[in-house]
C-alpha cells in the first residue's frame, strides 16, 4: 500500500456568507501526480492555498505525513508552491531567486551552491543563472519557479495552472518537462487545472470539481471511460447524447427507447430511475451496420491531420459526432448519407 502523504478532511469554506468549498476530501500518495480539474471559479486556487496555508478553512484538516497543518504557517509547512503568474523576485538573478528559500534557512555556503547546481540541472537552466527574471522567456521563469520551489526538498509541491501563461508550444513543451521532472525527483505533486488535457496526460489520479465540490475521484483511464455523470462525461472529453426511457432490463442489458429508435446499453451500473440519458465518445462510433445503428447525412467536418470529426445529422435533425482516422476519410462527401454503430459496452447510461 503506497504511503499517505496528503489527506485533506472535511474542508468546507466560505467568503463574505457565500460558499466556495463544500466537504472536500481525499488522500495523495507518494509519487502521485494528483490533478484536481475543475472549470473557472469551482474554488481550486482556494483549496490549493487551504493546503500550502495560505487561507484558513472554515471546517476540515490538512494532514501531511500523518501530522495535522492545519494550524501551522506556510512557511513551517514544507511545501512547495508553483503560482499561475511566475511571481519572481525581479531584482535577485536567476541563481539568486533559486537559491533564496536555502538561503533563509541558514544553510552554508557550499551546501546551499550544491543543491542549486543539481536543481539547476533538473530544471535545465543552465547558462541563465546570472540573468534577471525580464531578461529570460515566459517559460524559462516558470522554470526558475519550479526549481525555486524544488530546491528546499518540500514534502509536496502544489502548482497552480504553471502552465496558463504561456503560448501553446511551450506549453507543451514544459508540460513534458513536469512530467519528467516528476519522474526524475519521484516528488509528489498536486496540480490545478481547467485543462482536461493538462489533466489526462499527466495525472496518475484526477480529483474532477464542479462548482465548490469534488465530484468525481480517479485515474484518467477511469474517469474517461466511466464518468459519474454527464458534467464529468463532457468535462473530460467529447460525448453525443440522447434522452432515453428504459423498456426493460435484463441481466446486465438495458433497452432504451430514444428518438433515435432502440438503443441496447450494456453496463454494471446501478441505475434507480427510468429516464435517461444516454452518451458516446466520437471514438466509440463505428462505421458499420451492427447493433444500435444511426443513419444520417455527413453534415460537415474538423480535419485534426491524424483523425477527423465529422458531424452527422439524422433525419429527425440529431447531431452526432463521430470521429475516424484521416485515412479513411477519402471514403466520404459532404451530404451523403451515412450509417454507424455503437457497440452496446461502449454506450454509457446517466440517469436524468
Ligand atoms: N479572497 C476572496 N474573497 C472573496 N471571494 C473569494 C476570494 N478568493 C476566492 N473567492 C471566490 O471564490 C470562488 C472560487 O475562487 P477560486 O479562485 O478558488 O476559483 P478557481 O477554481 O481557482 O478559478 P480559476 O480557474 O478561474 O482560477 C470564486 O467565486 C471567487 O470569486
Ligand atoms: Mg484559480
Amino acid at each position: 500500500m503506497a504511503k499517505e502523504i496528503l489527506t485533506v478532511e472535511n474542508i468546507d469554506k466560505s467568503y463574505n456568507g457565500k460558499v466556495v468549498l463544500k466537504n472536500i476530501n481525499f488522500t495523495v500518495y507518494e509519487n502521485d501526480f494528483f490533478f484536481i480539474l475543475g472549470p473557472s471559479g469551482c474554488g481550486k486556487t482556494t483549496l490549493l492555498r487551504i493546503i500550502a496555508g495560505f487561507v484558513e478553512p472554515d471546517r476540515g484538516r490538512v494532514i501531511l505525513n500523518k501530522k495535522d497543518i492545519t494550524k501551522i504557517p506556510p512557511n513551517k509547512r514544507n511545501i512547495g508552491f508553483v503560482f499561475q503568474n511566475y511571481a519572481l523576485w525581479p531584482h535577485m538573478k536567476v541563481i539568486e531567486n533559486i537559491a533564496y528559500g536555502l538561503r533563509v534557512k541558514n544553510y552554508t555556503e557550499e551546501f546551499i551552491k550544491k543543491k542549486v547546481n543539481e536543481i539547476i540541472k533538473i530544471t535545465r537552466l543552465e547558462g541563465l543563472e546570472n540573468l534577471y527574471p525580464s531578461q529570460i522567456s515566459g517559460g524559462q521563469q516558470q522554470r526558475v519557479a519550479l526549481a525555486r520551489a524544488l530546491v528546499v526538498n518540500p514534502q509536496i509541491l502544489l502548482l497552480d495552472e504553471p502552465l496558463s501563461n504561456l503560448d501553446a508550444k511551450l506549453r507543451d513543451e514544459l508540460r513534458r518537462e513536469i512530467k519528467r521532472i516528476h519522474k526524475e525527483t519521484g516528488i509528489t505533486m498536486v496540480y490545478v487545472t481547467h485543462d482536461q488535457k493538462e489533466a489526462m496526460t499527466l495525472g496518475t489520479t484526477i480529483g474532477v470539481m464542479k462548482d465548490k465540490e469534488i465530484v468525481q475521484i480517479g485515474s484518467p483511464y477511469e474517469i474517461y471511460t466511466n464518468p459519474i455523470d454527464i458534467f464529468v462525461a463532457s468535462f473530460i472529453g467529447e460525448i453525443n447524447t440522447l434522452k432515453g426511457e428504459i423498456v426493460k432490463k435484463e441481466q446486465d442489458i438495458f433497452k432504451i427507447e430514444t428518438e433515435e429508435g432502440i438503443f441496447f446499453v450494456k453496463t454494471k451500473k446501478q441505475i434507480n430511475s427510468e429516464n435517461v440519458y444516454i452518451s458516446f465518445r466520437p471514438e466509440s462510433a463505428i462505421n458499420e451496420e451492427k447493433v444500435n445503428v444511426i443513419k444520417g447525412r455527413l453534415h460537415d467536418y474538423e480535419f485534426y491531420g491524424d483523425i477527423v470529426k465529422i458531424n452527422i445529422i439524422t433525419q429527425k435533425g440529431n447531431l452526432f459526432k463521430i470521429g475516424i482516422y484521416t485515412k479513411d476519410f477519402n471514403k466520404y462527401k459532404k451530404g451523403e448519407n451515412i450509417v454507424f454503430s455503437v457497440s452496446e459496452d461502449r454506450i454509457m447510461v446517466f440517469e436524468q
